[in-house]
């Protein structure tokens, strides 16, 4: 029998809610497919962050270098900034194990209620470690009329080029249609770079038809014909926008899993949920799991279990096309746990 040793970081909110959903469903797929996980749990979090300073330990990054995946629920919390949460757990776990690959698959189930009335089914392929979120820049004359700040975009040949040809191999594995998201009329050095480099590495990947658009265009195109697209590439800042506003496209953001991807596997890569610790709603039970779930059935086939990623997501569909077992954010009045325990239902009896 196969075992994965997985970190489990639940971290706040919600998070601490969908992550035993999503594990949970982990551990009935590998019953149904012989395979186990050993999870490791690591309370590292804004709460953490309140009572000790950090929201991981000085030797974090090391401790989860040994593992084969890690699974994270969200962090943020009120009263610590977002830039803590973000820069002192996500941000340095992304960059540390190189996950240049952040992969965002957004359906339209049958049974969700969409803003827009299309099918859906696309993948958002957002460049994960460097491009607009970058540390180089600074601020001057705090407090004074002459206050200023700087942040340097960096994109470089080796980053760019990396994440498009997954996006491209991606895409011939797919329907075959990739769009690039660019703004090169406005941000006039890092993004006709962006553009030379699609142009550069569609010639190696004949088989994929592309086309790029700005990304101010491509927001609307989204929104108003949706069907269209296939895989959609994008920097750090425009993929991040691009797969919240796909996700809010297909339904809720509660449903949107990630996979931040190293796919050379030289380093274990991570699965979360798209959406946050939603103070709002922490504590009460109603959180929708589905994004966890999703992110979790993304993390089996990382780990060689398609068949088992494909019975998850398989199950979920079914659930939500049945329509009598729905939480809150969909228009439902189930539980966290009603869902999963209708999705758990389902993988046992191997339907
Ligand atoms: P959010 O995603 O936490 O919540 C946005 C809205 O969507 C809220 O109304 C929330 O109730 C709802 N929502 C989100 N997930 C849901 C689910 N599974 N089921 C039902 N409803 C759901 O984003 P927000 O409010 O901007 O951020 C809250 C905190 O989360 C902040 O501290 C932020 O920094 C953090 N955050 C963390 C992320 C991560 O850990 N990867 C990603 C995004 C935000
Ligand atoms: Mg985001």
């Amino acid at each position: 029998m196969t075992t994965h040793d997985i970190a489990v970081i639940p971290g706040d909110g919600i998070g601490l809610e969908v992550t035993p959903a999503a594990l949970e469903v982990v551990r009935a797929a590998g019953r149904r497919h012989g395979f186990t996980c050993q999870f490791t749990e690591y309370d590292w979090s804004c709460e953490r962050y309140k009572r000790e300073g950090a929201m991981m330990p000085p030797d974090g990054i090391d401790r989860l270098r040994g593992h084969d995946a890690v699974f994270l629920g969200a962090v943020g919390a009120p009263g610590v900034p977002d830039h803590v949460s973000l820069w002192g757990l996500l941000i340095p776990i992304r960059r540390a194990f190189r996950q240049y690959v952040n992969l965002r698959p957004v359906r339209l189930f049958d049974g969700i209620e969409s803003p827009v009335n299309a099918a859906i089914d696309l993948v958002v392929v957002r460049e994960n470690t460097e491009g607009e979120y970058s540390e180089i820049g600074g601020r001057m004359n705090r407090g004074f009329p002459g206050e200023m700040a700087v942040q340097e975009s960096v994109f470089t040949r080796a980053g760019v080029t990396r994440v498009l040809d997954y996006a491209f191999d991606l895409a011939s594995r797919r329907r075959g249609y990739l769009t690039s998201a660019t703004k090169s009329n406005g941000i006039v050095h890092t993004m006709p770079f962006w553009d030379e480099l699609v142009e550069e590495r569609a010639r190696e990947h004949p088989g994929v038809r592309w086309d790029q658009e700005h990304i101010d265009a491509l927001c609307a195109k989204l929104v108003l014909g949706p069907s269209r697209f296939d895989v959609i590439v994008g920097s750090n800042l425009f993929g991040d926008i691009l797969s919240d506003l796909a996700a809010a496209v297909a339904g809720s953001i509660g449903i949107a899993p990630s996979a931040n991807l190293n796919p050379e596997r030289e380093f274990p890569s991570m699965f979360e949920p798209v959406h946050g610790s939603a103070p709002d709603i922490a504590g009460r039970g109603v959180a929708n799991p589905i994004g966890a779930i999703w992110s979790a059935a993304m993390m089996l086939e990382h780990l060689g279990h398609p068949a088992a990623a494909d019975e998850i997501v398989a199950a979920i569909a079914a659930v939500l096309a049945k329509g009598d077992v729905r939480t809150r954010d969909l228009g439902g009045t189930a539980g966290t746990d009603d869902f999963t325990r209708a999705v758990l239902t389902l993988i046992t009896e191997g339907r």
